[in-house]
């Protein structure tokens, strides 16, 4: 069964068609349809943005579709920035103009800079509306490391844990985090519906 994934991030296709890799269901990402549709993330959580992405996907292409909203939360910045995490720095901005700001925000904080991931992952069809959520706890670090992953990886370091997201592998972030809890709880709910 196809399920079209409602995002333009290159981060999170990869995450998300591991995680249902060796499932009946495949994963057509927007790339693959070369659809490059700017959805307007109106909404105010998690929730409601998955959710808006996920309804105008399907509304598009009228095939079951999944979507996630998520982001990072910091205790000492009052959970910020939250739902605003993808442009932190502005719209249009880059992964690392967002770290550099929250860095920059968090000087006169002292250690350690508590923080969490967030996900909210949905599946709409149409018909059957289905939510699922994953948090990943940990700390942020005002010192960039690693190359892997996306977004705010490099300064995040999960609870258990002394390297950032950005240096464990796609597999190791694929076992621990918000997105893999998320998905692999909607793949449960899936897996039970069809
Ligand atoms: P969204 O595409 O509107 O859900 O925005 C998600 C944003 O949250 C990303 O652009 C990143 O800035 C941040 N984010 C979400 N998940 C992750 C992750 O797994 N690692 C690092 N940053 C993440």
């Amino acid at each position: 069964m196809k399920l079209i994934l409602a995002t333009q991030n290159k981060g999170k296709v990869k995450e998300i068609k591991s995680i249902f890799n060796g499932s009946k269901f495949e994963i057509i990402s927007l790339y693959d349809l070369g659809n490059n549709i700017k959805i307007e993330e109106t909404g105010t959580t998690f929730k409601e943005n998955a959710i808006i992405k996920a309804e105008t996907i399907y509304e598009y292409y009228k095939e079951p579709t999944i979507a996630d909203d998520s982001g990072i939360e910091i205790e000492q910045l009052g959970g910020r920035p939250g739902v605003y995490s993808a442009i932190y720095a502005g719209e249009n901005c880059t992964d690392e103009e967002n770290n550099a700001k929250v860095i920059n925000e968090l000087k006169n904080f002292p250690e350690p800079h508590k923080a969490k991931y967030v996900c909210v992952a949905v599946f709409y069809d149409g018909r059957n509306l289905i939510e699922t959520k994953g948090e990943l706890h940990g700390r942020v670090i005002k010192e960039p490391r690693g190359t892997e992953g996306f977004g705010y990886d490099p300064i995040f370091i999960p609870d258990g844990y002394e390297k950032t997201v950005a240096e464990i592998s796609l597999e190791e972030k694929n076992r621990i985090s918000h997105r893999a809890q998320a998905f692999s709880k909607l793949l449960k709910e899936l897996e039970k519906l069809f």
